[in-house]
């Protein structure tokens, strides 16, 4: 893939870079996305109709399995080229990351945002990412009396487990639909939108909400907006280069262009 030379030169000459990633960052590491279709036993749900505290409060054990089938399917998955150029980016930026919105006023920060769960830029070395939708790795406590905790995958059609301090069900760390996202995450990724000078979009349809409201304030502040996609998106209109292809082609030449 052939990087433009104007693009290469903007982002060497920013200070400010947030890196937001969607479900096509770990379509290459095999991830079942949430628009891919199901297979053998989920086939016939719909996961808008499991992802939701109704659907747990209704049939905790069945929501529990279905994270639990999702969990060894992210527990197989290793991290791809383009998880693994980020991460390179990172630590070749030698740039802090953002822990509060007052950081985004800094001079200069690297920061990735992620909608993804599956834990992949932390396993690729990426150290400063804010989840805007949790992690599936992670379980709490249905009625919120405790932090998260870490849960391995399990095999089998067991119901969740009981939180330990108030024994109601333990559920996914993860954002349902019908929620809101964790809040201290989403302001600093929204400032950071805000403050950046450089903003890329990585395999993200940008149709789901508050997410994809980043970009349109980054172009709204005059930031450059660059997206990654192998497909078209409402975003590829505005932005100030799309790079049609898949990310994990495309990022590691991207990154080759800016550390050579
Ligand atoms: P989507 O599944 O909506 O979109 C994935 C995007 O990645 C599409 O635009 C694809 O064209 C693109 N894509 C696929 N393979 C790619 C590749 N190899 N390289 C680059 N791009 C590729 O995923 P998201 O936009 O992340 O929310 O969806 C956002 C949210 O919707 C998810 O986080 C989830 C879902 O409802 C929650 O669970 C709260």
């Amino acid at each position: 893939m052939q990087i433009p030379e104007k693009l290469i030169a903007t982002i060497t000459g920013s200070r400010r870079i947030l890196v937001v990633t969607g479900a096509g960052m770990s379509a290459e590491s095999g991830v079942p996305t949430f628009r891919d279709a199901q297979t053998g036993m989920w086939e016939k749900y719909d996961p808008a109709e499991l992802a939701t505290p109704e659907a747990f409060r209704k049939n905790p054990t069945l929501v529990w399995q279905w994270y639990q089938w999702r969990r060894h399917k992210v527990a197989e998955a290793l991290p791809n080229p383009g998880h693994r150029a980020l991460a390179d980016w990172e630590r070749a930026s030698d740039k802090p990351g953002l822990h509060s919105v007052a950081d985004t006023q800094q001079d200069a920060w690297f920061q990735l945002v992620t909608q993804n769960v599956d834990g992949l830029h932390q396993q690729a070395g990426s150290r400063n990412v804010i989840e805007l939708h949790g992690n599936l790795l992670e379980a709490r406590c249905f009625s919120d009396c405790h932090e998260a905790t870490a849960i391995a995958a399990s095999g089998g059609d067991e119901p969740p487990p009981r939180c330990p301090h108030c024994d109601d069900w333990m559920r996914p760390n993860v954002v349902w639909f019908g929620e809101a996202l964790p809040q201290a995450a989403l302001e600093i990724a929204s400032h950071a939108a805000a403050h950046c000078d450089v903003f890329l979009s990585i395999g993200t349809s940008s149709l789901v909400y508050p997410a994809a409201a980043l970009a349109e304030t980054a172009l709204r502040h005059g930031a450059a907006v660059i997206e990654v996609n192998t497909r078209e998106t409402p975003l590829s209109e505005h932005a100030t280069w799309s790079l049609r292809g898949p990310a994990g082609e495309a990022l590691p030449t991207l990154v080759a262009a800016l550390t050579r």
